[in-house]
């Protein structure tokens, strides 16, 4: 993990030092008067590069007089669209271009304190790794970048900034171990062990197993199960930030009051059961737990930084395998909701384990909105490649404020058509011997005849399902994401959560 720390601005006398520079700016605060100092070399350093300031250019100073190793400059673009978002994205810089190195300074002094904090906040993410199983790397492949000191005019204030953000990076960061893991490590049991350890936040974590499950009603999702000979898990997670455990009358209270509720898919090895997936590119899908692995996160930073709300993650944990003990195309089960479901395919099993655990959600809490994650269709990626996440919504004021909430985290999200029941695409789920059936007619709009199945489990509730097939993971670097897991959907649903639910503070 990166630790990031804020210091009074005073020149450092080793290491890498880092200046952020705007377009047509000049140098100001202590890049003045260490140009200065070094008899005007951070000017001259400039000149040759054509460096003019705009976002993403480098310059480079080797070896200036002073003990500092080198200096780096990096261009920051317009100051008026030097927003969070483009602060996070020159932390993110300063970790991809300075892996190596393990001493480095950054200038900030210029920079409003909460700027600064979310230039660490893009250092941080973009500066993660998973190296818990490479056994052979030799030292100089090894990254150096441990440390980032961030140069402020008020380090007091960018440290107060800062603590949230940490708070949410500590949750990314949990994510991203989450859905990298592969499946012969982390099965349903695996993770919800994992979910326990957030008990330390001051989470309530409750984990049903299958016997549970099973008193539960849980058709749909145990018949995902039942072909693996891992157990499945449901894992809830409660977090009364807003009612806290007493009212103002000092009466205490067990109850979250009108939560909002994230419900994450989470198959942790889908091999499409007996309805089995191609050989090419099965390995993927270890990461068809992002869903889960998200809400999990979610909740980590919502703890984490203390937020003033009542919130609720659940999440279903189950393995979907071919075996002797596999549920079969055309096989009849009842969910919890009672509704009977005909699973024409077994693998569209992410539906299945949804449409208990929304029912459940939202039969327990009685949540004010729900959310749910899920890697849910390959025609998501079809539709909206990887760029945007699908969000499929019966209630329009909920669907804005996440659509914003995405804008300002670079999360996107675009929405995609919801029919009411009994309309358009919904008519293709009927079965022709139970309630319901697990697939429409063909290929045609498969997010969407996927989004109107869960939706038969939703009881008219604001809801939103999020189809984050092609966001869970990236291929190759992102400004605050190296490729691999990308936990998106995190950062997403705090601000979701900090912009529109909490109480003001
Ligand atoms: N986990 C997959 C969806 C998926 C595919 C996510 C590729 C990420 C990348 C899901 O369970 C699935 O298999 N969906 C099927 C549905 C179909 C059988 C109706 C699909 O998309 O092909
Ligand atoms: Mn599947
Ligand atoms: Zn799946």
């Amino acid at each position: 993990m990166l630790n990031i720390a804020f210091a009074p601005a005073m020149p450092p006398k080793s290491g890498v030092l880092v200046v952020p520079l705007g377009e047509a700016a000049a140098l100001a605060g202590l890049a003045a008067a260490l140009d200065k100092s070094l008899s005007g070399a951070l000017k001259r350093a400039i000149g040759p590069a054509e460096f003019t300031g705009k976002k993403g250019q480098q310059a480079t100073l080797l070896a200036p007089s002073g003990g500092v190793k080198r200096v780096l400059i990096l261009g920051t673009g317009k100051a008026d669209a030097f927003t969070p978002r483009a602060a996070e994205e020159l932390g993110g810089a300063v970790a991809a271009a300075l892996t190596k190195d393990a001493e480095v300074t950054l200038l900030a002094d210029a920079v409003d304190p909460s700027l600064a904090a979310h230039i660490g906040l893009g250092a941080r993410l973009r500066a993660y790794r998973f190296d818990k199983y490479r056994t052979t790397q030799k030292d100089d492949e090894k990254p150096k970048f441990s440390r980032l000191t961030i140069l402020s005019g008020d380090p007091a204030a960018a440290t107060a900034a800062y603590a949230p953000l940490a708070a949410i990076a500590d949750g990314v960061e949990f994510t991203r171990d989450l859905v990298t893991e592969p499946a012969n490590v982390l099965y349903p049991e695996e993770f919800a062990n994992r979910i326990e350890g957030l008990k330390k936040l001051g989470l309530r974590v409750e984990v049903f197993g299958k016997k549970d499950l099973e008193k539960l009603g849980f058709g749909a999702m145990l018949a995902v199960a039942q072909g693996s000979a891992r157990e499945p898990r449901m894992a809830v997670l409660i977090w009364l930030g807003a009612s806290g455990t007493t009212t103002p009358e000092g009466k205490k209270i067990k109850k979250p009051k009108d939560p909002i509720a994230f419900i994450g898919k989470g198959v942790t090895f889908d091999t499409g059961g007996i309805s089995i997936k191609p050989a090419a590119g099965m390995e993927d899908m270890k990461w068809d737990m992002a869903g889960a692995g998200t809400v999990v996160g979610l909740m980590a930073a919502l703890a984490g930084r203390k937020a003033k709300v009542d919130a609720v993650g659940l999440v279903g944990l189950v393995e979907n395998m071919p075996s002797g003990t596999a549920v079969r195309p055309g096989d009849v089960v009842k969910s919890h909701s009672g509704q009977t479901i005909e699973i024409l395919n077994t693998d569209a099993e992410g539906r299945l384990v949804l449409a208990d655990v929304l029912y459940y959600a939202q039969k327990r809490f009685t949540p004010k909105y729900m959310v749910d994650l899920a890697t849910l269709t390959g025609a998501m990626i079809v539709a909206l490649g990887h760029e945007y996440a699908g969000v499929f919504s019966n209630n329009d004021e909920l669907t804005e404020k996440l659509i914003a909430a995405g804008q300002a985290t670079g999360e996107k999200l675009w929405r995609m058509p919801l029919e009411p029941p009994g309309e358009s695409y919904d008519k293709n789920l009927n079965s022709p011997i139970a309630d319901v059936q697990n697939i429409g007619g063909g290929r045609a709009g498969g997010s969407i005849t996927a989004a109107q199945f869960l939706q038969r489990f939703v009881n008219a509730k604001p809801w939103a399902h999020l189809d984050i097939a092609g966001m869970a993971w990236v291929a190759k670097d992102l400004p605050t994401t190296p490729k691999g897991a990308s936990a998106f959907g995190v950062r997403l649903l705090d601000r979701l959560v900090a912009d529109c639910f909490e109480e003001s503070k």
